[in-house]
Parts: structure tokens; C-alpha cells; sequence
């Protein structure tokens, strides 16, 4: 079990992380950050994100999810100190009680609606506390911010 299971996504200022289910998160401007980050970490995602992957995540263990799955087998099997949770929507929320970090990433954009960062209506409240703020491209005011999940 991984001793840190950290969220990474980019959302828009209105927190969707996509238009739709199986859109092409070509919007997105921290694909070198997230490479860098989750570069020799197991990767999670659920099978729409998996079909939206342009690109194969080059030396990351790429590990898919159904909705059967339970989260925290799935996390037993990692041997790795760290993995990431990359989506999408339904993916974060399944995992949202076992995360200890969040990296979120606004983008200048606002969707009115679509995929939300937790897609789930029985998502509960996380208590963060803010760690650090990485530069993503400035000029656009884009900034990664970095949260651990405080847990009772
Ligand atoms: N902006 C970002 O950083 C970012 C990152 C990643 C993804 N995305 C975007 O997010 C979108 C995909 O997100 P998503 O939430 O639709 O899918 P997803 O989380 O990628 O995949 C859906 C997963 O949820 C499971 N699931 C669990 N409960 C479910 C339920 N009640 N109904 C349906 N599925 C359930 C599915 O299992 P089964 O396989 O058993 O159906 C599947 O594994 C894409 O557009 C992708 O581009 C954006």
C-alpha cells in the first residue's frame, strides 16, 4: 500500500475536468508537469479516461479500473511508496477516501458543465491543507496547486 495516493488533474475555473465522458483532454497545459510528476509511478484510471489516452503512458504502470473493483485492493497490490490517481471523474471519487494528496491544476476555461472533478453526489467534504504552488505556464496564469488531505 502506497504511503501517498495523490489526485493529479487539471480542472476549469467552474471544476470540470472535461466537456463529456470520452473527450480528449486537449485543453489541458501541464502535460510536461504530470509527465514529470508521474514519471516511474503506477498511474489509476478508469476505462473512459484509458480510451482518451492519446499517448501510452511511457514508464509508468498504467492500472485500470471497473466499477467493481474495491480501491483499496487495488492499492494493496502496489508495492510503489507513491502512485498517482489520474482520472477521471468517477475514478477520483471512487478513490477519494484513500487520497492523501491533491495536485490541481485551474485552467482559464469554464464549461458550464460536463465531468466533475468527484463525479459522484455522495462525495463528502475534504479538509485540505495547502503545501505548495508550482508554476505550470505563467503566462497564462497557469499554477498547480498541491494539498494534503488532512484525515481525522
Ligand atoms: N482534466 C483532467 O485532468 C482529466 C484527467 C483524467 C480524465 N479526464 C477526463 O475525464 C473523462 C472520463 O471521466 P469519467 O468519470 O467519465 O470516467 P473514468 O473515471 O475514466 O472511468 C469510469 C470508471 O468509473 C467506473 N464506475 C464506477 N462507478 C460507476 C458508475 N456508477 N457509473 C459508471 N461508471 C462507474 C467505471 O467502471 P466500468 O469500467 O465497470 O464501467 C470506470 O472504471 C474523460 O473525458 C477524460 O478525458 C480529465
Amino acid at each position: 500500500m502506497p504511503n501517498e495516493v495523490v489526485l493529479i488533474a487539471a480542472v476549469t475555473v467552474d471544476g470540470f475536468i472535461a466537456r463529456h465522458s470520452l473527450e480528449v483532454t486537449s485543453w489541458s497545459k501541464d502535460l510536461r508537469v504530470f509527465k514529470k510528476q508521474t514519471m516511474g509511478y503506477p498511474v489509476i484510471m478508469g476505462h473512459n479516461t484509458d480510451k482518451t489516452l492519446s499517448s501510452y503512458l511511457i514508464g509508468r504502470k498504467k492500472i485500470v479500473v471497473e466499477r467493481r473493483d474495491h480501491p483499496k485492493k487495488v492499492l494493496t497490490k502496489i508495492k510503489e511508496k507513491k502512485c498517482f490517481v489520474i482520472g477521471g471523474g468517477k475514478t477520483f471519487y471512487m478513490f477519494s477516501s484513500f487520497l492523501t494528496h491533491l495536485y490541481i491544476t485551474p485552467h482559464p476555461h469554464v464549461f458550464g458543465s460536463g465531468v466533475p472533478l468527484f463525479d459522484n453526489p455522495k462525495m463528502k467534504e475534504l479538509n485540505l491543507k495547502f503545501l505548495d504552488l508550482i508554476e505550470v505556464d505563467r503566462g497564462n496564469g497557469i499554477f498547480q496547486y498541491q494539498y494534503e488531505v488532512l484525515r481525522p
